[in-house]
């Protein structure tokens, strides 16, 4: 049988430890300033300052011991090999190797899968160069100014967060010119008239990005602007407007795409880590630029060398890894807010809502045994300051949720009026330094009475406190800072896993609404073409059913 990290002597003594910091607040933790030091570390630009934990060097040290207890440096060495540590789908997990230089070698089962990246990054280079030079032109010749990339899950928010971030970026922006790239996810019609609206098919060039060419959404929304394209352009348009993505190319030639405009990735990709393979490459290229994209896998490869190669003392990923898992299991705080400084990482969150919910909301570890603790958190945020004026009063008086603040020194739109007090960005970061020290150190009874604050609203004023965050300060944010943001996350998220002992690299939870959803479509089309009553489903969702099916009957 085999252990559980919770049976371990570290977990107990970890759980033990709490007491100790239960007689603690943050509020006295940070006049220390030497505790604070070791609580800073920096690497490649990117400085973490992790002070605001509840935590000490006591508990550090712990979670290193702990650490050891789970094998971690031999978990992450082992991802960096190629073994096949998703076991239960029988792969490897190599999305570091979808930046790795061109001479760098990673195998998996035996093979160098390197040369065969740069291949399919070669192949993106000059297709996306083609079209954005317009010697790759539309079946009426006209340029493809616009792309529509259809795609959900992992095959839709990681390009959408880099494109979100690169937008606003001034030097990706001139580079992108007047194109348009759109993103089609939801299955819903709103999101396919959304996306189609004002554009026209003969500038449009429709990329559907699918790891396995079956998602349901996907391929009817694939289905869809085909129709769209052929309708108006004729069948013979497709393959001039519509390319693909896929590790599935048989799939793709048989939806009737030219398997020559098909960029492959592989099954040791996971599709919510997917962003730096043709996923997220291609449609990023064809907006950007190809030059843009590599500097964001260089991004992304920093990081992946120094969470390979870093002692923990001063790795990143490893040590916000570590503390969530502090937090999460041992302090029973379940959730984490990411707040970035800046409204360019407004997809931050639900990109990282995704890697991180998908990857380690599991119930079993990786050897099948039902786990006796909560694995995974549950993520969500806003950007500063808008977060301010929705969740915060929660977090501030409420639940306690450790908090992940983001800040940029140089913001990529530097605003100066001429009669405020601070520029823009001076502004905002105000309110990014002020937090962490409001969650932190709280408001006491005895500072309001202080202030004469009347008796009945000093409880309604009061704020305990002693609530933990963490804050990331980047220098820029450019399309090399945009990758080492995501490899941080990618790689914390392992990291909590690897510590809990489960696979973060599977995703069987989602099946069962899938498959529960193909019978309703059955019942469905059934209904409306044969006539035939519901059947088979509880008292509920055939009330549910039947009252749809007769108020939606034309
Ligand atoms: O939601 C389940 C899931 O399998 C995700 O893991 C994946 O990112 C998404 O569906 C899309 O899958 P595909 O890229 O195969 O269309």
């Amino acid at each position: 049988m085999a252990t559980l990290i919770s049976d371990t002597a570290p977990w107990k003594d970890m759980k033990a430890h709490v007491g100790e910091i239960d007689k603690t607040h943050l509020r006295d933790l940070m006049t220390d300033t030497e505790r604070c030091k070791s609580m800073m570390t920096e690497f490649d630009g990117i400085f973490l300052d992790y002070s605001r934990q509840r935590a000490t060097g006591e508990t550090i040290s712990k979670l290193f011991t702990l650490a050891e207890a789970a094998n971690l440096k031999k978990k992450i060495n082992s991802m960096f090999n190629g073994e096949h540590i998703n076991s239960t789908e029988d792969r490897s997990v190599l999305h570091v190797a979808l930046r790795a230089s061109k001479d760098t070698t990673i195998n998996s089962d035996g093979k160098n899968v390197v040369p065969e990246v740069w291949q399919v990054l070669d192949k993106i280079k000059e297709f996306s160069d083609k079209v954005r030079n317009g010697s790759w032109i539309g079946a009426t010749g006209k340029a493809l100014t616009n792309v529509i990339a259809i795609g959900i899950g992992g095959s839709f928010l990681g390009p959408l967060f880099v494109h979100t971030a690169l937008q606003t970026d001034p030097e990706a922006a001139k580079s992108a010119g007047g194109r348009q790239l759109r993103f089609l996810a939801n299955v819903d019609p709103v999101d396919v008239a959304r996306n189609i609206s004002g554009l026209d098919p003969e500038t449009t060039l429709v990329v559907v990005v699918s790891k396995t060419f079956t998602t349901a959404e996907t391929m009817l929304n694939a289905r869809t602007l085909r129709e769209w394209v052929s309708s108006a352009l004729g069948p013979q348009a497709v393959s001039k407007h519509m390319v693909a993505v896929s590790t599935n190319l048989k799939l793709v030639e048989k939806f009737g795409i030219d398997p020559n405009n098909a960029f492959a990735f592989w099954d040791w990709v996971g599709g919510r880590y997917s962003v730096c393979s043709a996923v997220g490459v291609l449609p990023l290229s064809l907006q950007y630029g190809f030059s843009f994209v590599e500097k964001f896998l260089k991004g992304a490869r920093s990081i992946d060398q120094h969470f390979h190669s870093a002692p923990f003392e001063n790795n990143i990923p490893v040590l916000l890894g570590l503390l969530s898992v502090w937090n999460v299991s041992f302090l029973g705080y379940p959730a984490r807010a990411i707040l970035p400084y800046t409204q360019a990482l407004e997809k931050l969150a639900p990109h990282i809502q995704q890697v991180s919910m998908e990857s380690n909301g599991k119930g079993v570890s990786i050897d099948g045994v039902r786990l006796p603790f909560e694995a995974g958190e549950i993520d969500f945020g806003e950007p500063g300051t808008n977060g301010q004026h929705s969740f915060y009063q929660l977090i501030h008086q409420g639940r306690v949720i450790p908090c992940d603040f983001i800040g940029i020194v140089k913001s990529q739109q530097p605003v100066y009026l001429r009669d405020e007090v601070v520029n823009n960005h001076d502004e905002l970061m105000s309110n990014f330094f002020a937090q962490p020290d409001a969650l932190a150190y709280g408001k006491t009874p005895e500072q309001l009475q202080s202030e004469n604050v009347a008796s009945h609203l000093v409880p309604h004023k009061t704020f305990t406190g002693n609530r933990p965050s963490v804050s990331l300060l980047l220098p820029s944010l450019d399309a090399y800072r945009i990758g080492q943001l995501l490899a941080i996350y990618e790689h914390r998220i392992a990291v909590e896993g690897f510590i809990w002992g489960i696979n973060s690299f599977d995703q069987w939870g989602v099946e069962l609404g899938k498959s529960l959803a193909s019978q309703v479509r059955k019942q469905l089309h059934a209904s409306r073409n044969k006539g035939e009553s519901v059947e088979g489903f509880n008292f509920s969702t055939t009330k549910l059913l039947t009252r749809y099916l007769e108020a939606s009957a034309d």
